[in-house]
């Protein structure tokens, strides 16, 4: 995690480094910092948010037209001013910015402290910068040698920046398992964690891939090497991203209006890939390995948090609809496990941001024993996209607010996809049953607006249970995942502590927890298991708990035992997750606004976890 931006040019920095880090807060929020060039290096770094910095350094001078800036999620040393980046070398002539961890750095710390070394800080950070200050002296080589040096001696993942006051008009970077973007201006350069700080500068880009070093120099054009000093030609690509998306566009927050806009991301995620009048589904990525797919012994999906979520869906969708049995893996968990893999496995890689360290991780293993990697990101150009043999991306559009929520929809959407390709194309779906689910997930961006006006009923019903405790959430078959999902999202950014459970399981240890005061929201639309989660229900009520359930329009046997029912519109099983997931974003946004959380910036948590 971590967000860092650069920038050298003709411009002021200090302002497009301020707003870059806005853009990247979502990567962490623990403390903010910056570095400008300006003959010295002037450095201003405090605890907290980016606001907070930009308090700070009122009435200080920040001019100068090159500078490093970073907002931190801390992993070595507190968040505090000490620990925040930017950081300086002894002589201060040099200032850093990391994004990732270096895991050998206390081996590396006592080296440079008998050399005379002091450090201010309790960081991995502050010991690179060091290191390549020293490296510098001792072997009198040239800035970029000696981030080379440096770097081949470092255990861990980074992305890095770096100003030196004896070179006003450079920045130099590397990265390796942590995202960099160089976005290449007119006489400028940007540098982010990702584009959403350039874009609205230039759309001309360079995604810096493992283990190179970008060199941005003023008057000269951008020149790749790798850390073993290999030159590389940097392949520019065009960034298509609407800077709308970036904005909150009247809303209170990122994640209502990204809840909102679910319809559009939905349609998105289906736009050119179902026709429905011609019977067909097209997925460039899956077309490829088709045959790998078809033939594949087992399906294995890599994912974390929401992703996670969605991936269950996935194992029913795809064991329903193409029969490829499928199995479910937290990535952190698969990769430290020796897993059992073979050249006839499949692994589905979903994820939002593309750059979860653990799954990013887990897919080189499972690509190292000869598994097909298909992935299913929404950022492009993200480093899992870039490593998978194939993939499909979710077109979800940038989400912000670190709750994920319409980027959840958008994964679903396109496993659906997938699986509908699969199953008709192994001769399992009958054509007319083809036709008119086809036709249904067409349908679904308008119910997902149909299902929207629940709005202003779910902010009533949230009022009611603002103070509740804790929260049990319970769903079937395709809606035990979604039960999860719900429980994440209420605790992510309220703070209320939720569970989410297969309903018949509750039997088994949650039913102890009910009594008058627990709140159960149970999912239970019209499916083929309906009667069992009533049954379910009837458990619940007998203990006097507070039921609020999510069932389909026109129901009438759930709404007579629940305390509070949101309607959702009627729709085939498999897409039911679609909509029923949409009343508790709503529920969980609703309550956290109203217990006066940080939503879009929820404490501890950041969006993309590039650390383990
Ligand atoms: C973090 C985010 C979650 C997200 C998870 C996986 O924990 O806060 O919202 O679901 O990472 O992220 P990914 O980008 O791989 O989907």
């Amino acid at each position: 995690m971590c967000g860092i931006v650069g920038y050298v040019g003709n411009r002021e920095a200090y302002p497009i480094l301020i707003n870059g880090l806005k853009r990247l807060e979502y990567r962490g929020y623990d403390s903010a910092g910056i570095a400008l060039l300006n003959g010295n290096i002037n450095l201003y770094k405090t605890k907290g948010k980016v606001s907070e910095l930009e308090n700070f350094v009122k009435q200080k001078n920040i001019s100068g037209h090159i500078g490093i800036a970073h907002t931190r999620w801390a992993t070595h040393g507190e968040p505090n001013n000490v620990n925040a980046h930017p950081h300086f070398s002894e002589s201060e002539d040099l200032a850093l910015i990391h994004n990732g961890i270096i895991e050998n750095y206390d081996v590396l710390k006592e080296e440079l402290q008998k050399a005379g070394y002091h450090f201010r800080s309790n960081t991995d950070t502050e010991v690179l910068v060091q290191l390549i200050e020293y490296i510098c002296k001792q072997e009198k080589v040239e800035l970029v040698t000696a981030i080379q040096l440096a770097l081949s001696q470092v255990v861990g993942a980074y992305a890095i920046v770096v100003i030196s006051k004896n070179h006003p008009d450079q920045l130099i970077a590397a990265r390796k398992g942590s995202p960099l973007v160089v976005g290449i201006g007119k006489d400028e350069f940007f540098l982010a964690s990702d584009a959403s700080p350039i874009v609205e500068f230039t759309r001309d880009v360079v995604y810096v891939e493992e283990e190179e070093i970008a060199i941005l120099k003023l008057g000269e054009k951008l020149q790749i090497k790798t850390i073993k000093n290999q030159e590389k030609t940097p392949f520019v690509q065009q960034l298509e991203m609407d800077l709308s998306t970036l904005e909150k566009g009247g809303y209170k927050h990122f994640m209502l209006k990204e809840i909102f806009e679910q319809p559009k991301s939905i349609r998105d995620s289906i736009r050119g890939r179902v026709n429905v009048d011609m019977d067909t589904i097209s997925m460039a990525g899956i077309i490829d390995f088709e045959q790998r797919f078809l033939q594949a012994g087992r399906i294995i999906f890599l994912a974390a948090g929401t992703s996670w979520h969605a991936s269950l869906v996935g194992e029913y969708l795809f064991e329903e609809l193409a029969r490829i049995p499928v199995e479910v893996e937290y990535a952190s968990e698969f990769r430290y496990r020796n897993p059992i893999i073979n050249e006839t496995d499949v692994v589905i890689a979903v994820s939002q941001s593309g750059e979860t360290a653990d799954t990013l991780a887990a897919i080189r293993l499972a690509k190292q024993k000869g598994a097909l990697i298909y992935s299913i990101c929404n950022v492009v150009g993200s480093s899992i996209a870039r490593e998978a043999d194939a993939g499909s991306y979710t077109h979800a559009g940038p989400e912000i607010g670190v709750a994920s929520t319409k980027a959840f929809t958008s994964q679903v959407t396109v496993l659906a996809l997938m699986a509908l390709y699969l199953g008709r194309r192994k001769g399992i779906i009958p054509a007319n049953r083809f036709n008119e689910l086809l036709i249904e997930l067409n349908n679904i961006p308008q119910k997902v607006e149909e299902t929207l006006k629940l709005n202003e009923h779910v902010l009533e019903v949230s009022k009611i249970f603002t103070y509740a405790r804790n929260f049990l959430y319970l769903g079937r078959g395709y809606n035990f995942p979604v039960a999860l999902e719900g429980a994440l999202k209420l605790k992510e950014i309220s703070y209320i502590h939720a569970e989410g459970y297969p309903a018949a399981e509750m039997k088994h240890g949650p039913i102890a927890l009910i009594d008058k005061k627990m709140p159960v929201v149970v999912i239970t639309p019209t499916s083929s298991i309906y009667d069992k989660v009533v049954s379910n229900i009837q458990e619940i009520k007998a203990r006097k708990g507070k039921v609020i359930a999510v069932v389909s329009k026109g129901d009438t046997t759930v709404s007579k035992l629940a305390d509070y029912t949101f309607e959702i519109p009627e729709t085939d099983e498999i897409f039911s997750p679609l909509l029923a997931v949409i009343p508790l974003q709503l529920l969980s946004y609703y309550i956290a606004d109203m217990r006066d959380c940080e939503i879009d910036q929820p404490r501890n948590l950041a969006k993309s976890v590039t650390v383990e």
